[in-house]
């Protein structure tokens, strides 16, 4: 099986995302007047959609009887977030997938005022239970957790979900905010008991709080959460082992071999989600950070558009206006699936876009051993690059002109690149592709490394995704996402980076997939088959692009 992780429902829910600093200065369009973005060419052709409306997180992957399935908050009657309910598709390979009916709707008296996001889990008899957050009163979203089992475990596509009379499952304890208590996990289970997370605020604090049952029907809550921090609201929490050594991806309640655990949660206030790496006493119920301050020095599994839930899936919101939205009939994508597991030095998650994904590669061009001198760039032609996948290697050349780097931006990447641009000259760098780009350049989406040296003279490498020019003169949100890349550079000489590109997103890994930025830009010119690509160096030095590699990429099926 090529994906165990999903297996065992490891995945991301992504809810809402914000992008630091990226205020919306978007001028509401007059209704007469269709905005560029209703542009059908600024649709996607393979990443996960419902053919119209509203969606946000996905909810409860999980694989049974052949089928992956999927779940997503959806909004059947429009393209704006309101009355959201689980929507289901299915697939065989994650990339095609067929739409389902709705899989969970209001309909009991603890869900009545809302079906929020939630987790699967396959219990030990192969049953796989739906486990979801519910609104039970009108005035206050005051916060329940419930449970939905398949009304019939035959059907491979379990398409009919029963609530048990017995939910709620979980309520607030007095002294809880009852506001502040949603999203549960996928459970675990060691010896014979099954745990689960609700994510939580008390004080500004977040929690992991943890209920454990052995039926899966009474639970009841440990005395101390998980772990907490001071940083705000828990959402989406989740809570998952990986290998010490290798790729292959764990159940959540397999403890067999060298493990480590991570801790992920999405922030309410910041509106991106971070994780930490660390080990897990079962015995006391809590997990602890390798970095303690982890919770403060974030690693995040994405620095752009991606605010999720487990290993895997996230939620990309638009950066257009919510009447564009409306006028355009749609609002959200979820990112490519994405395999992932640990870094050999245990302190960070690697993500690489699932292989089924290369099934889409069409018509390709190569590029070896091409030079691009300081100021230079040259265009990658002979496919069309609108729907496209490309990968690169840059041979870099000594450091010795990298930018001394600047340590109070030690922890602020983002700032750092938006400063730096992809447009100012550097020393090493910036040098990368311009994807989404225009004949000549007016309008151009930049995904970039811009390497800089410490007091120590060790590399300091920064990966940017420069959205600044990619709508000429519409001014919508387009902030610039950006992360520093754990990959020493001295030694291997070289670095690289691969971009999915559909039509109004990017999704681009950096060094084999340790930084990951998702991003949504609307070019107005570079659309369709006006989209070009191009590699740039804007650095002092030569810079080698020792192999690239681009293939067209068909549409895949997309629930229609
Ligand atoms: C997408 O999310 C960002 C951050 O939460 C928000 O500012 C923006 O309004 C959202 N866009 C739409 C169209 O909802
Ligand atoms: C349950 O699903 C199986 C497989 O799809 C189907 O053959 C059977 O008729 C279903 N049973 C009921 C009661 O719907
Ligand atoms: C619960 O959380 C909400 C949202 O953060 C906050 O406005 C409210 O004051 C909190 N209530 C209590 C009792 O802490």
């Amino acid at each position: 099986m090529w994906n165990p992780l999903w297996v065992l429902g490891p995945w991301l829910l992504l809810l809402l995302l914000q992008l630091a600093d990226g205020s919306m200065e978007a001028v509401v369009p007059s209704p007469s007047v269709p905005s560029f973005v209703t542009n059908p060419l600024l649709r996607t052709g393979y990443h996960f959609q419902p053919p119209k409306n509203w969606i946000n997180d996905p909810n409860g992957p999980l694989y049974y009887k052949g089928w992956y399935h999927l779940f997503y908050q959806y909004n059947p009657k429009g393209a704006d977030w309101v009355n959201t309910l689980w929507a289901h598709s299915v697939s065989r390979d994650l990339i095609n997938w067929n739409v389902l009916g709705l899989a969970l709707e209001p309909s009991i008296r603890s869900d009545q005022y809302g079906v929020w996001s939630g987790s699967a889990t396959i219990l030990l008899d192969g049953t796989p239970v739906l486990v979801y957050t519910g609104i039970d009163r009108p005035d206050t979203p005051y916060q329940v957790q419930n449970v939905a089992i398949p009304k019939n475990k035959s059907d491979p596509l379990l398409r009919e979900w029963v609530k048990p009379d017995y939910n709620p499952i979980i309520v607030p304890d007095s002294g809880m905010n009852v506001t502040q208590f949603r999203d549960p996990s996928t459970a675990w289970h060691i010896d014979g008991q099954w745990r689960i997370l609700v994510g939580g605020e008390k004080g500004s604090h977040g929690q992991a709080y943890v209920y454990r049952s052995t039926d899966f029907k009474h639970w009841v809550r440990a005395k101390h959460p998980l772990h907490s921090a001071i940083n705000g609201m828990w959402e989406c929490l989740d809570f998952f082992p990986v290998l010490m050594q290798g790729k292959k991806g764990l159940d959540t309640s397999d403890q067999s071999g060298r493990v480590k655990y991570v801790l992920k949660s999405s922030l309410e206030k910041a509106r991106y989600d971070y994780y930490t790496i660390g080990t897990y006493n079962s015995r006391t119920e809590r997990y602890v950070p390798d970095d303690l301050n982890g919770d403060y020095h974030r690693l995040r599994y994405d620095y752009g558009k991606f605010y999720a839930r487990r290993v895997l899936v996230g939620w990309a919101n638009e950066s257009d206006t919510v009447p564009d939205d409306i006028a355009k009939g749609w609002s959200g994508i979820h990112a490519i699936p994405r395999k992932t597991w640990l870094d050999p030095g245990g302190k960070q998650l690697v993500q690489w876009p699932i292989e089924e994904v290369e099934q889409l590669r069409r018509k390709s061009v190569s590029v070896t051993n091409k030079v691009v001198k300081p100021r230079n760039h040259f265009e990658v032609k002979g496919l069309e690059t609108y729907q496209a996948d490309v990968e690169v290697s840059f041979e870099i050349p000594n450091l010795e002109r990298a930018e001394p780097f600047d340590h109070a931006f030690s922890n602020d990447a983002q700032k750092l690149c938006r400063m730096k641009g992809a447009d100012n000259k550097g020393g090493v760098g910036p040098f990368g592709l311009w994807v989404l780009a225009s004949a000549n350049l007016e309008e151009k989406t930049a995904v970039f490394f811009r390497i800089f040296r410490d007091g120590h003279g060790k590399p300091v490498v920064l990966m940017c995704t420069d959205p600044t020019k990619s709508s000429l003169g519409h001014d919508l949100d387009k902030p610039t996402y950006a992360g520093f890349v754990n990959a020493d550079v001295s030694s291997s000489g070289e670095i690289s980076l691969r971009s999915l590109i559909d039509h109004s997103v990017v999704e681009s890994f950096g060094a084999g997939g340790r930084t990951c930025i998702i991003s949504r830009v609307y070019p107005s010119i570079a659309v369709g088959q006006n989209a070009h690509l191009y590699v740039f160096n804007n650095g002092d030095v030569d810079v080698k692009v020792s192999r690239l590699k681009a293939w067209e990429m068909e549409s895949s099926k997309m629930n229609n």
